[in-house]
């Protein structure tokens, strides 16, 4: 019996077994409390010997259908017994293309420092960190055996995610086989690997289940986060934080929208000005390396890192150097004009000057530069949001330019410009990318209203990203018109949301804040099904949640982003057909893991409804 306990083995052995090394404490183990599986739900019971009890984690790990795996996997069956190892006595053999086994040695790296994290007493930075473990289990080893059958290493919209995870364990030995068409399944499977795994507290080990059989792959192929680094700078290792936890919730797309009026922090080696005149200071850069450095963190990681270059409006700071600069001129207008209610929504105001041709000779500069750093695009998103038709209109030059081509003065004629404006962005961007077609993704706008959209959106060219509320009928449209479309509605995807204002007083515009339940239960099918009478799975790719960080920057990325986004990716990931409440204190338990693996997840209840499940209930 010696590592390997039935889900309830009495106490009274646990006292035979040596106290965690290296720690001191005023407690003697076992605790007073242990734990019965009923009916799916983890009991807290007085730990008298007389019953069979387990530690909490223990039967986290083997109570209801799903265990604590995060996001629920499509089926799966969770073996009822644990065995004890130590990360130490891991072992691999992969079966891939060279390209591949490139890239899953590092996920088996990654899948073993997330174990190492279990350990109360991890110390981030020492990796791989040693210990101390118990001594008492190294008898046992985890055997992985992985075998990927195509040679993808690149995530596109058509990349099967899909994986199937069998662990069985013989005598001293659990073997996890794992099998996959691709590289990015395969990386899946390790996590969900990983969650099949928790800190044995009485062994001071590890302990998995000792069987366990999962098959799974996504709903929706894009699940993502948007994260903005224009309102305030969010440095890289805060973006490597996020790209990892995005990874543990098998979300794979972080969607960066780089640049925005406030601050242009991307160094581009062309443009250096770009930079030197927009960014915050000369530490609030991201330089070529870095961005290199993501978009491989990334790509190990199963996450696509998906740039976001938003014109013609939300451009500002860093345009200005164009003005000093011969033969140039003024490439962006309305730059920090005041008062800002009159040219943007937010201060401060920015947009590109249609007037100008050198514009477009910047814009694909700055598109060949993009391309190159996060080379290979499959999408490229283009922004194309809020543009203020009277900063435009009381602009001399652009007026001017308006009456010199006959195009007039009205709302209409500058919807024409702003569509040719995009045409001609999506024209820079294809040759940057070598002439070949990238899809690109718009946000709703103007262009994208009743009546509009068609006139000047090619659906096979763009997908569009839908910002507006869950009941906004342009969303019915979009579908109905066969536009492929990404939900991040405000109502339920917004992120930033239910903060006090930062202009002026009161609440932020968006509030009130958008809990983790709203999060969960917003279905993009339920409102296709609502609005046009089927679920448009062919149409919609999936959502986004948003972080605009006019409120947020380092200290506060990660409680805004988790667990919230942990919400967003089972509802992705899963689809599932029931609300939050089944999925709670599975979702707790997630998030418990988050913060040990070094993600600074907001608390979402007391302890004690953690350690007593079922019973925080209205
Ligand atoms: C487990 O790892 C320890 C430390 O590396 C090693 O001494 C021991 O032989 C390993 N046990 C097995 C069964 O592999
Ligand atoms: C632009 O300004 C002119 C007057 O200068 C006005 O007639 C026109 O309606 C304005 N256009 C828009 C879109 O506001
Ligand atoms: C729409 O885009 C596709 C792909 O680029 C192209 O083949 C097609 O001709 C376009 N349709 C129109 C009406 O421009
Ligand atoms: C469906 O539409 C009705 C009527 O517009 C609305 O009351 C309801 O909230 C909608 N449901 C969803 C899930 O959007």
């Amino acid at each position: 019996m010696r590592g390997s306990f039935a889900c309830g083995v009495a106490p009274l052995l646990l006292t035979l077994i040596l106290a965690p090394a290296a720690t001191t404490t005023f407690f003697s183990l076992p605790s007073p409390w242990g734990y019965r599986c009923d009916v799916g739900r983890c009991i807290k019971e007085d730990n008298t010997g007389v019953e069979d009890l387990v530690t909490l984690n223990t039967c986290k790990l083997t109570c209801g259908p799903f265990g604590v795996l995060w996001p629920q996997p499509k089926s799966a069956t969770v073996g009822k017994e644990v065995v004890q190892f130590l990360p130490s006595n891991i072992t691999h053999k992969t079966s891939c293309a060279p390209a591949v086994c490139e890239l899953l040695e590092q996920a088996v790296v990654i899948f073993k420092d997330n174990l190492q994290r279990y350990h109360p007493d991890y110390a981030a930075g020492l990796t791989p960190w040693k210990g101390p473990w118990g001594p008492a289990t190294v008898g046992h080893t985890l055997n992985l055996d992985v075998t990927v059958n195509t040679d993808a290493t690149r995530l596109s919209l058509e990349t099967d995610e899909s994986y199937s995870l069998s662990v069985s364990t013989t005598g001293q030995t659990t073997t996890a086989i794992i099998i996959t068409a691709t590289y990015f399944g395969a990386r899946h499977a390790l996590e969900t690997l990983s969650q099949l795994v928790e800190y044995q507290e009485y062994q001071d080990s590890l302990m998995i289940v000792s069987t366990a059989e999962v098959s799974d792959s996504p709903v929706f192929k894009y699940r993502g986060l948007i994260l903005d680094t224009s309102r305030n700078f969010i440095g890289v290792e805060a973006i490597e934080r996020t790209l990892d936890t995005m990874a543990a919730n098998k979300l794979n797309s972080f969607h960066w929208h780089i640049t925005d009026s406030h601050s242009f922090p991307l160094y581009l080696e062309s443009l250096p000005k770009m930079s030197y005149y927009g960014a915050y200071s000369s530490r609030h850069v991201y330089y070529p390396a870095d961005i290199r450095h993501l978009v491989e963190y990334g790509r190990v990681r199963g996450v696509r890192v998906l740039p976001e270059f938003d014109a013609p409006a939300h451009v500002g700071n860093g345009w200005q150097w164009t003005e000093k600069e011969e033969g140039l001129g003024k490439l962006a207008v309305c730059v920090n004009r005041e008062p800002w209610q009159s040219y943007c929504v937010e201060p401060p105001c920015g947009q590109l000057n249609l007037a100008n041709p050198n514009m477009y000779k910047l814009l694909g500069q700055i598109y060949d530069e993009m391309v190159q750093l996060f080379s290979p695009l499959d999408l490229f998103h283009y922004g194309g949001d809020e543009v203020n038709l009277n900063c435009w209109n009381t602009t001399a030059e652009i007026v001017a330019w308006m009456t010199e081509n006959n195009n007039g003065l009205d709302a209409d004629a500058y919807y024409v410009q702003w569509g040719t404006f995009q045409e001609r962005a999506r024209q820079l961007l294809t040759t940057a990318n070598g002439e070949k077609e990238v899809t690109g993704i718009l946000w709703t706008s103007h262009l994208t209203e009743a009546g509009h959209v068609d006139r000047f959106l090619n659906n096979s060219q763009y997908i569009i990203q839908i910002w507006t509320t869950g009941d906004d009928p342009v969303i019915g449209e979009l579908l109905k018109k066969n536009y492929r479309v990404i939900f991040s509605t405000y109502d339920s995807w917004y992120l930033d949301c239910g903060m006090g204002a930062w202009v002026g007083e009161g609440n932020n515009w968006c509030s009130p804040y958008k809990g983790w339940q709203k999060v969960y239960d917003f279905s993009p099918y339920e409102i296709a099904i609502n609005q046009t009478g089927a679920d448009q799975r062919d149409l919609i790719m999936g959502g986004e949640a948003a972080l605009w960080t006019e409120q947020v920057d380092d200290t506060a990325v990660d409680s805004k982003l988790w667990p919230r986004g942990a919400a967003l990716a089972e509802r992705l990931w899963t689809n599932p057909s029931a609300n939050w409440k089944p999925a709670e204190t599975r979702f707790i338990h997630n998030r418990q893991r988050l913060v040990k693996r070094g993600v600074m997840a907001e608390r979402i209840q007391p302890e004690w409804c953690h350690q007593n499940e079922g019973l925080c209930y209205l």
